[in-house]
Formats: structure tokens, sequence, C-alpha cells
């Protein structure tokens, strides 16, 4: 079991990655709201069945202001007041929501996470980005809040779907691409058996990253400047997801390919790294070749919340382990996907 901290000015979360970490929920107290993803109470109804539960609807078109109020609501109901701690079980959808409404309700009741998805224990329960999307444009609603806890249980992992694991080793890839070469090395050694869910290579994997995470969210936990990188490879990610059906990791996988191929377009970054990444991109199972209409990419990337006046902040990669983030003019970048696509 590892355990790390990510302290920011207005509080600390403790972090912790292990397995059957689950057991330990009547630590929490009666008295807690988990607010739970609706397959992972499904698949694990007999973890829960002695708490209050709120069901959490999964499918990206639920992450909205209409599911935030029926849980306010069904809160009401329960009676849940400021000393109430809400739980979110879940992948980081029910997480993101579940960080919204306990940082909103009651003008804000303290909180924290069960991450189930590997996405959500890399990445997204991590950092204090809650929030909800609206009218199909992702996360466009939301603020930051710090949760208390975050616990990784790697043993809830077996039951995800192999497409939606493997999706989040993307996020995985993109921290050794923007941050750590050493972490790359280890990813391209050790791919197999972290597809396998080998335990100690599993554990290395899900440690490393939120240790990554946790260090760039301290030195920039409101995305003013540093934190900017983590968005490797979705400026693109997030344009390909609104048009085509594919997981999240998915798209990132395929931005980080896109924005890779774009920093060696601008002279910053060799052919041989741009293999590179898309061979460990393609050692996951994610896929590297899309058909992408490049006009309708360019017309989401221009909504993208991202997007400051006529400029996108992309983060370009111009070394191993090491990022570089330019404005592109628009004018710029709608031919820049013309020749990418
Ligand atoms: N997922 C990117 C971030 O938390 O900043």
């Amino acid at each position: 079991m590892q355990r790390m901290k990510l302290n920011t000015p207005a509080g600390s979360t403790e972090i912790v990655v292990g397995e059957h970490l689950w057991s330990d929920l009547k630590s929490l107290g009666q008295e807690a709201v988990l607010l739970v993803d609706e397959h992972v109470l499904c698949q694990h109804h007999d973890i829960f069945e002695t708490f209050r539960t709120i069901t959490v609807p999964s499918g990206e078109q639920y992450k909205t202001l209409q599911t935030v109020e029926s849980i306010y609501r069904e809160l009401v109901k329960l009676e849940a007041d400021r000393s109430t701690m809400l739980v979110g079980v879940g992948g980081g959808l029910a997480t993101d929501v579940a960080g919204f409404v306990a940082s909103t309700y009651l003008r804000g009741v303290p909180f924290g996470f069960i991450s189930t998805t590997l996405l959500g224990q890399v990445d997204a329960s991590i950092g204090g980005k809650n929030g909800v999307n609206l009218d199909g444009y992702k996360n466009m609603v939301g603020n930051f809040r710090q949760p208390s806890f975050v616990w990784c249980d790697l043993s809830l992992l077996s039951t995800l779907a192999n497409r939606e694991y493997v999706s989040g080793i993307a996020e995985v890839i993109k921290y050794g691409a923007i941050w750590d070469v050493q972490f790359m090395e280890y990813l391209e050694k050790h791919m197999e058996l972290l597809l396998t869910q080998e335990i100690e290579v599993l554990e290395h994997v899900v440690s490393v990253s939120a240790a990554i995470k946790v260090d760039v969210v301290e030195k920039d936990e409101k995305e003013s400047d540093l934190r900017r990188i983590l968005n490797f490879g979705h400026t693109m990610g997030h344009a390909i997801e609104r048009h085509q059906k594919v997981l999240h990791g998915e798209a990132v996988g395929m931005g980080m390919i896109m924005a890779a191929q774009l920093s060696n377009n601008l002279g910053l970054l060799p052919s041989a790294e741009v293999d590179r990444l898309q061979q460990i991109v393609s050692s996951a199972g994610l896929p590297v070749e899309m058909r992408l209409d490049p006009d309708e990419l360019f017309l989401n990337i221009r909504k993208d919340k991202k997007k400051s006046g006529e400029f996108v902040h992309f983060v370009l990669l111009d070394g191993p382990g090491s990022t570089v983030i330019k404005p592109i003019a628009l004018t710029e970048l709608k031919s820049m996907i013309h020749d990418l696509c």
C-alpha cells in the first residue's frame, strides 16, 4: 500500500493506493452518504448495503446540472447537513459530479472519493477539479476544491470492462511523455504486465502517476501555468470525443499523437520521439489511427474552454519528458489540423 499527501493552501488530501481499501469504509461512520456510480453500485452492492447511498447515473450525458440538482434534492430528503461526509464512489465522472455537489451543497460539506477506474485513480479523482458539462461541452461549470481523501482501490479495477481499463492507460502514458522519462521506459518494459493488472506493476504505475499529478497540482492548483501541461493531448482529444464515439482515453491517446506530430511539424520534437509515443500508445491497445474530419475538429477546438481569445494554448513536447506551451492563433491552427488529418 502507498500513501501520499497533496497539500494546497486550502487544505490537504490523503491519497492511498492499494488493494481492498473499500473494507475500511466503516471507518467513515454510518452518517456518511455515498454517491455511487450506478454500475459500481450494481456490481458491488454488498459493499455498500449498510450505508446511505445515492446513485450517480453513469454516462457522459448525465454529467449535468440536472443530475447535480436531483442529488441535492436527495440529500435534503436524507437530511444531510454541514457535518455530513459525502463520498463519491466511481470513475472520473462520478467523482467530478460528487465533488461539485459536495463543494456547493450548503456552501460546502466534507468529502472524499473512492476511485474505481484507472482513469479516475491516476487523474480525475486527484487535484480538486469538480464539475459538469454544459450543452455537451466538457467541464464547463465547476470549481476547485480538494477532497479530504482519495482511495485508489486497485482490487476494484478487475471488474472494469477491458476497454475502460485500457482507456485509463492513455493518461498514464501522458505522465511519461510530459514529465518522467524513466517512467516512460518503465511503461515500455512493463506494458504487458500492466495490461494483465499484475499487482506490483499496477501499484507502481498508479502510485507514480498519482505522485506526478500531486507534484504538478501542488505547484499550480488553479491551472494558471504549470498544470496546463496535464492537458497534453486533451485539446485534440476533447475535440475528437465530441464527434467520434470513442472513450476519453482513446481520444486522448490519439490527441497525444497529434500533439506530438504538431510538435515535430513546428521543429520542436524529433520524428523518432513521435514514433516512440505512437508505439507505446499502440502497445497499450489504444487506437493510433482514426478517420477525422479536420473542419469538425477545428470547430470543436474553437469552442474549447481552454481557448483564450483568438489563441489556443497548445501543450507541445520539446523532448522526452519535456513540454512547452505555445499560444497558436486559430487562423494558423486550421491549416495545421488539415496537415495532421
Ligand atoms: N485532468 C487534468 C487536470 O486535472 O488538471
